[in-house]
């Protein structure tokens, strides 16, 4: 918080006298403060420290001022000048374009102002040629540049609006110094080299004025890019795309910083919105099979710890307790007072006593993230550049080694996130640092930061993740189900459909039954997503699947290894609405439910089968629409009550309903603990899942069951007595492996646990 509340005696003094006997004096509004156009909130109303804060329509802003402070003698700090009013955006002055016409030529460029540009005869034009000036003060799509060919290794790095540039040669090794004019603020690198590979070095700057601020759309893309750096796993989708380096590998270990400001010149909402931006980021990073160790403060004159990182390097703390901690975490008390450099200290120390814990060699694997949001106006503790020098000191170890700290700049980057009214950039935007894309970005409301939040990782780049899904409602119902497929059989008796599972990127899984004896490959098709009918290239049936296995045992049709891989001509294109399901045993799967280290396939049977009543989901479909149905399969105790029911199924007369339902079955059904939803004739072969931390997980497949409640889908509840029967995947592992495991030609193998 940025206002010093220097006790003022004099002052106090003054007021005591006025008031007769009250310490605090109440602020007073007079006519004068009023906004004309738009409206003020006040955040303790006349109370000494309340903000009184204007608010206007989009495309407009405060004038002269944004927000005054009720101070302790009852005057306002600033004190109100001329009147107020909302005046209309504007962006920077683009007549700074080199070898080129600006028109039309105006003094000033205001919202919705649209610009066009043109280069002289002999220059070509990068970036953009029409530009409209936006509502956050930013003119639309990329800086317009005009230049000539030149044996210059890098291209002209052209001329933001608003800026002015020295340096005209883009050699090797060559600088350009930017700077703003007027009091507008630069966000970016004010001085760039030009690089041998061609590029120069840091990110355009930008200027701002006072107003501007970054959409969420702008935030999620730059610091989505960035952060994507720190967490991808796996090869990127596409090597030549730019930038997409993988920085943590499996033994590399990331720490995450991450402070909220709290003082009282942050609003309530502001704050809350950027918890809530945080734990959706944990949730988020979570889904890409990376622990990160967290570090969470919240901060004023002290600091509030909400998760120490040090936790994480004594035992293991799961990431489930973050999210616990930092959502349930009562924010204590908040004052005037802001000590940012605290915040950072805390950060430092920290790093240094992982580093003694850890050692130096293990250390230098270790990348850091801090996440600061803040309005930067402290007034105690001084500057926390200092502290970020030995921050970065520590990190880029240039005193242990004296090698250059360039190659070590990756491993340590700092995001400011500036929120609140009165925003001290020139203290903040020093402190960022990182390699490659924006890492100050400057917030206007905070209202759609969760979601911004969430689009910064985008999934669909993100490929050989099994079961990452949306968990929400959206649009596409296929982003919640990506894995889901549809299987279209011609068979003598007419056609048949069942549904499936994508489980590999060329693999469906389903169940056996579904194809007749003497089905061929030619006489499917599968259907992933709207129009995606792919060819089959093999069927493989469970080899211990035999329907008349017990025709002389009392069990007419018998389904036990009721199960089957579809192999597809060609692999389908993973996206945010087409992507495999996790399957038992699989690596991935291990990945997924965040066991570390060597883990077993009992591990994850013990994790996703835990309880006596396991509930569980699967999917029906009807018409177009695909609809979630849950049930609870009955394990332990529970099973021989619900098994019991086989015996009631037409076609079965053996007395032992161990002899129809294996120990291959999970069973579901009935109406205790709550009535499951049954499952209908279209529904044999669909995966039966669950939802773990943003993925998900099959863990069997629809069967048989003992009545015939539906035959058109759709979600149907059970009865008493109505019983489904759905086939373990842990059991069939070794039928999965033989053909999902193996190396051959067509398809990546999928990695299976030892044991
Ligand atoms: C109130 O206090 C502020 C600083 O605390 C001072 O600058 C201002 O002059 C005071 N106003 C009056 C009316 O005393
Ligand atoms: C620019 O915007 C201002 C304010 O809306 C408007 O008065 C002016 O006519 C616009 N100029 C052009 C060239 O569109
Ligand atoms: C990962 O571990 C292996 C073996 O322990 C080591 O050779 C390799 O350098 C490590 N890589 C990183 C990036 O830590």
């Amino acid at each position: 918080m940025g206002f010093s509340v220097r006790w003022n005696w004099l002052a106090t003094l003054l007021c005591l006298l006025c008031m007769g006997g009250e310490v605090w004096c109440d602020c007073t509004i007079t006519n004068r403060m009023q906004i004309e156009g738009g409206s003020y909130t006040l955040t303790k109303q006349l109370q000494t420290g309340s903000l009184m804060i204007y608010h206007c329509d989009e495309g407009y802003h405060p004038y002269p001022d944004s927000f005054r402070l009720c101070q302790l003698n009852g005057s306002w700090k600033p004190a109100p000048r001329r009147s107020q009013r909302c005046r209309l955006v504007e962006c920077p002055d683009p007549n700074v374009l080199e070898y080129g016409t600006v028109t039309p030529l105006q003094e000033k460029y205001f919202v919705h102002n649209l610009t066009t540009y043109e280069c002289y005869s002999g220059y070509s034009m990068r970036g953009s040629d029409k530009r409209t000036c936006l509502p956050n003060g930013k003119w639309s799509g990329p800086t317009p540049i005009c230049s000539r060919d030149t044996d210059d290794v890098c291209a002209d790095p052209g001329i933001p609006a608003g800026a002015a540039r020295i340096g005209n040669i883009f050699d090797v090794d060559d600088k350009v110094k930017y700077s703003c004019n007027g009091n507008l603020i630069m966000v970016g690198s004010s001085e760039r080299v030009c690089q041998e590979n061609g590029q120069w070095t840091g990110i355009e700057p930008a200027c701002y004025y006072k107003y501007t601020y970054d959409s969420p759309l702008e935030v999620a893309e730059a610091f989505g890019s960035s952060i994507r750096n720190s967490l991808t796993t796996l090869q990127p989708t596409d090597d030549t795309q730019e930038g997409r380096i993988i920085r943590i590998t499996k033994n590399g270990t990331l720490n995450i910083y991450i402070a909220v400001d709290v003082s009282e010149s942050i609003e309530k909402d502001e704050f809350e919105n950027a918890r809530n931006a945080v734990l959706q980021l944990i949730r988020k990073i979570a889904s890409f099979s990376v622990t990160p160790n967290y570090d969470i403060i919240f901060f004023s004159s002290e600091v509030q710890e909400v998760v120490n990182i040090l936790d994480a390097f004594g035992g293991n703390v799961q990431q489930e307790s973050s999210v616990t901690k930092l959502k349930d975490f009562q924010i204590g008390d908040r004052n005037a007072g802001t000590d940012l450099n605290l915040a950072f200290t805390t950060f430092l120390e920290r790093m240094a006593i992982i580093k003694q814990r850890v050692g130096d060699e293990a250390f230098k694997e270790h990348r850091h993230v801090i996440l600061m949001f803040t309005d930067g106006a402290y007034n105690m503790g001084g500057s926390p550049r200092y502290t970020v020098k030995n921050i970065k000191d520590m990190v880029y170890m240039n005193q242990a080694e004296g090698t250059n700290a360039q190659s070590r700049e990756e491993y340590l980057d700092i995001y400011v996130f500036a929120i609140g009214n009165d925003i001290f950039d020139d203290d903040l935007i020093p402190l960022t640092t990182g390699s490659g894309g924006k890492h100050y970005f400057r917030l206007s409301d905070t209202k759609d930061l969760v979601k911004t939040f969430d689009e910064i990782i985008d999934e669909s780049e993100v490929k050989g993740l099994c079961g990452l899904h949306k968990e929400y409602e959206t649009e596409n119902q296929r982003n919640r189900f990506p894995w889901w497929a549809s299987i279209h059989i011609q068979t003598d008796s007419g056609p048949t459909k069942c549904l499936g599972s994508l489980v590999s990127p060329q693999f469906i899984l389903t169940a056996a039954h579904c194809f007749p004896f003497g089905v061929t490959p030619e006489a499917i098709t599968v259907e992933i997503g709207h129009s995606i009918v792919k060819g089959v290239r093999t069927l493989t049936l469970h080899p211990n699947y035999n329907v008349n296995g017990k025709a002389d045992e009392g069990v007419k049709e018998f389904y036990d290894y009721d199960v089957a891989l579809i192999q597809l001509k060609a692999d389908v294109d993973i996206s945010i609405s087409v992507r495999p399901i996790c399957i038992p045993c699989t690596q991935e799967t291990s990945d997924a439910l965040q066991l570390a280290g060597k883990s077993t396939c009992k591990q994850q049977e013990q994790l996703l089968l835990k309880n006596q009543k396991e509930r569980l989901s699967f999917l029906t479909k009807q018409g177009n629409t695909v609809h979630e149905k849950s049930m609870h399969v009955k394990l332990g105790d529970n099973r021989d009550s619900c098994i019991r029911h086989a015996l009631e199924a037409d076609g079965i007369t053996t007395t032992d309903p161990k002899v129809p339902v294996t120990d291959n079955f999970l069973c579901s059904g009935g109406v205790f603990p709550d009535r499951d939803h049954i499952a209908c004739k279209g529904d044999s072969g669909g995966a039966v899942f669950k939802n773990y931390e943003h993925r998900t997980v099959q863990v069997a497949l629809v069967s048989w069951g003992t009545k015939e409640k539906c035959t058109s889908g759709g979600v149907v509840e059970s009865d008493e007595s109505s019983r489904d029967f759905h086939i373990n995947l842990f059991k069939v592992v070794p039928f999965l492996k033989s053909v999902l495991g193996q190396d051959q030609d067509y398809f990546t193998p999928l990695q299976f646990l030892e044991d």
